[in-house]
């Protein structure tokens, strides 16, 4: 439709109708053919408003979405298509692994493969925009939703941003098989306070513009249609009613033209931050804002009206949001094609289809994370293995986001390894859960199956399986409804029971790998003395299985690098590589110096740092070469390394580029990652790689708030984590 039909349809609409379009619900308000019954009652939506709605979340299935939109559509004055919204985060049916292990992956195009299928799949059963890809910096472990995000450094984070709105919106989300992305939490829903869930963020303006927005500028920068407030305060202000994060940063700042959703319930909870009186000042807050569309409460309709009525808000406000909307659904293409892709038969073909699950397992293979290695790894598959641990048969490994897929589609390790052909015996050993406890997941409650009486039993057998093999292979971790939304801990470590399972099978058999499960960095340091090799394979998705045999067998050699720090303990966190000097900078070869910035009883690295992980080869990295000393102001340097494979295997390894601004008008950060690379080598072969370093890439916050890059002397490194020292340096003139 043309913009002028758009205005036109605008300018015909009732004042209630144009509300209605900022109204999303979900399905519980359309079930069979009443509306407004049961939640929509209670909560106090009219009939009127459900009717009247613009769009709807967590609707899915094509033949429903059908039905729901004809029916809507019908009844609707103007005939206006609903926009079916839902979390499509890692995967529709088939699952990969987790965001937070994408990052894992140091590989964009993991991510945009994972972002197409999502789409192709979600697409036909319906569903119109996902509210991914979270792009929030998230450099505290204790919060559950790091698992949602790729990780803790800015630069990742953007390509991947990047890389993920392509993947689900191609060149043009109206397209088959395309889904319209929703970039969220705007803002910096990443950094709560004390790594507790919907906690308040403070971050100065500074490391809010120099660290968390560059990803969701990307995002958008890729074309995303829509934004999501976030549910935290930032700087003492809700998101959904900050003034200044929406219209002038986001709006102008940043020229985002399309629609912004409030996070579910986020305009109500204004209110219950105690920044507005009631639902109705929050709503206007919310509109004045540049909130357009109202997830989940009656704060717009059911107070706009007498705002503007009353005059406290200007319909001006009103127009320019159901503008918005109605621009989404035409960006969509939905005036024309209200059901989109929603098609039954596509829906048979395409969800789990071969080719879907195919991706699914190479995908895994790359984001899993392989922290020591004594060369215990790779097995040989003559060699008797025993696989122990309440992982070994489990299926929710498809991680907490997953709420329209299914666990029993996945691949448990028992049959992926089975399929592989490895010597292996399966034996659980403990649970994943304690007795008695139980676990509240998305949309199921989990609860510690094992019988007390059974306990000693399990552990037994586990114990004489290990005993008898020539290798154990322990996997353990987290459960998966301990990670994602409202999962926040206090203690990141493995559950006590697993631990004692290990520290059991250490007692009879130390060739232990252990294989962690997890949404998040854990404290491993009990795991790293007793483990002869760790593997960190997150929530791998529904091949998990499949893919941690290829991988642990070593047809596939393990290739990602973490990305988030590992802390020694949870007393560190938040934890990251690119922190500041301080002015008493820790001087190892002066433990007796007490005032340095220190801990007096961790060290002040973390366990694993970002972006480390082994391979099954080696590398080597020549010194860092500069093709000039100085760098001009618009043009290019070029900083290389001659890379060697001097192991015995193929492999990958992830050459990483930090560059450190020595001295600037205010502190900088002792390093920052400005580029990566990926590669596969054989036994023996070298490479060189090259990073081009450009003026931009300099850029940050100045003592004034401007975004330049300041004249000095900088320090590139080039290696294979966040540690390396090989470098060199030039000048900026
Ligand atoms: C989450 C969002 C999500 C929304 C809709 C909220 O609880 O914070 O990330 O998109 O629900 O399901």
């Amino acid at each position: 439709m043309e913009q002028q039909k758009l205005l036109e349809l605008l300018g015909e609409m009732s004042l209630d109708e144009k509300i209605g379009q900022l109204f999303q619900g979900n399905g519980s308000f359309y079930e069979g053919d009443s509306i407004a019954t049961g939640p929509a009652s209670e909560q106090g939506f009219s009939e009127q408003t459900i009717r009247e709605a613009g769009s709807v979340l967590s609707v899915v299935g094509a033949g429903n979405v059908k039905q729901i939109q004809k029916a809507h559509m019908e009844k609707h004055p103007h005939h206006i298509p609903l926009v079916f919204m839902a979390d499509i985060i890692n995967g529709y049916r088939t699952v990969f692994p987790i965001p937070l292990a994408q990052g894992a992956a140091f590989n964009p195009q993991v991510a945009k493969t994972g972002a197409q299928v999502a789409a192709k799949e979600a697409s036909a059963a319906g569903v119109q925009v996902t509210f991914s890809p979270m792009v929030d910096l998230v450099r505290d472990a204790r919060w559950g939703r790091v698992m949602e995000s790729t990780g803790e450094d800015v630069y990742l984070n953007s390509v991947y941003a990047g890389a993920l709105v392509e993947g689900y919106q191609g060149d043009d989300p109206k397209k088959p098989g395309k889904i319209g992305a929703c970039v969220k939490h705007f803002a910096a829903y990443g950094a709560p306070t004390a790594g507790r869930d919907y906690n308040n963020v403070e971050l100065s303006e500074r490391t809010l513009r120099d660290d968390y927005l560059p990803a969701y500028e990307a995002a958008l920068r890729a074309g995303a249609l829509l934004v999501m407030t976030s549910f935290n305060t930032l700087n003492r202000i809700p998101s959904s009613a900050n003034k200044w994060l929406m219209r002038q940063v986001l709006r102008e700042e940043m020229g985002f033209k399309g629609t912004v959703i409030s996070d579910w319930a986020a305009i109500e909870e204004i209110m219950y931050h105690g920044a507005a009186m009631d639902r109705k000042e929050a709503a206007r807050l919310a509109l004045e804002a540049g909130t357009d569309i109202d997830m989940m409460t009656t704060c717009y309709a059911n107070y706009l009206k007498e705002l503007i009525e009353e005059g406290k808000v200007d319909e001006k406000l009103l127009d320019e949001a159901v503008l918005r909307v109605l621009e989404l659904k035409n960006k969509l293409g939905l005036f024309e094609n209200p059901f989109k892709d929603a098609d039954e038969e596509a829906e048979k073909e395409l969800l789990l289809c071969a080719d879907h699950r195919e991706k699914a397992k190479e995908a895994a293979k790359e984001t899993f994370v392989l922290l020591e290695n004594n060369g215990i790894l790779p097995l040989k598959k003559e060699e008797k293995v025993a696989f122990i641990g309440p992982y070994t048969e489990e299926k929710a490994i498809i991680g907490a986001w997953s709420i329209f897929a299914r666990e029993e589609d996945a691949v448990s390790i028992e049959e992926g390894v089975t399929a592989y052909g490895g010597n292996a015996i399966f034996e659980k050993g403990c649970e994943l859960i304690s007795e008695g406890a139980s676990i509240q997941g998305m949309n199921r409650l989990y609860t510690g199956t094992g019988m007390a009486e059974n306990r000693e039993k399990k552990l037994l057998k586990a114990v004489k399986a290990a005993k008898e093999a020539d290798k154990v292979v322990l996997c353990i971790g987290e459960h998966m409804a301990q990670t994602g939304e409202a999962a926040s801990r206090g203690d990141i470590t493995i559950p006590e029971n697993q631990i004692t399972l290990l520290e059991k099978i250490a007692e009879v058999n130390q060739n232990i790998v252990v294989m962690l499960f997890s949404g998040r960095p854990l404290d491993l340091r009990k795991v790293k003395t007793l483990a002869k090799a760790i593997l960190v394979v997150w929530m791998p998705g529904t091949e998990g299985g499949s893919a941690i045999a290829e991988v642990l067998y070593g047809e596939t050699p393990p290739s990602g690098k973490l990305p988030m720090s590992f802390p020694y303990a949870v007393g560190q966190v938040p934890v990251f590589y690119s922190e500041f000097h301080t002015g008493r900078r820790m001087d190892p070869a002066h433990p007796e110096n007490r005032f340095q910035s220190r801990y007096m009883d961790i060290p002040n690295e973390p366990l694993y740092p970002f972006g480390y992980g082994l391979s099954y080869t080696e590398f080597s990295y020549s010194v860092v070469t500069l093709s000039k000393t100085e760098l001009i102001r618009g043009g290019e340097l070029k900083a290389s390394v001659l890379l060697k494979n001097v192991g015995k295997s193929r492999g990958s390894e992830v050459v990483q580029m930090y560059i450190r601004d020595d001295v600037g008008s205010v502190a900088r950060p002792v390093r920052e990652l400005k580029g990566f690379q990926k590669l596969w080598l054989n036994a023996g072969e070298e490479k060189e790689v090259s990073f081009t370093i450009t003026e931009d890439m300099l850029k940050f916050h100045d003592i004034n708030m401007n975004n330049i890059a300041e004249a000095g002397k900088f320090t590139v490194f080039i290696g294979s984590d966040s540690r390396t020292q090989n470098q060199a340096e030039f000048v900026l003139k």
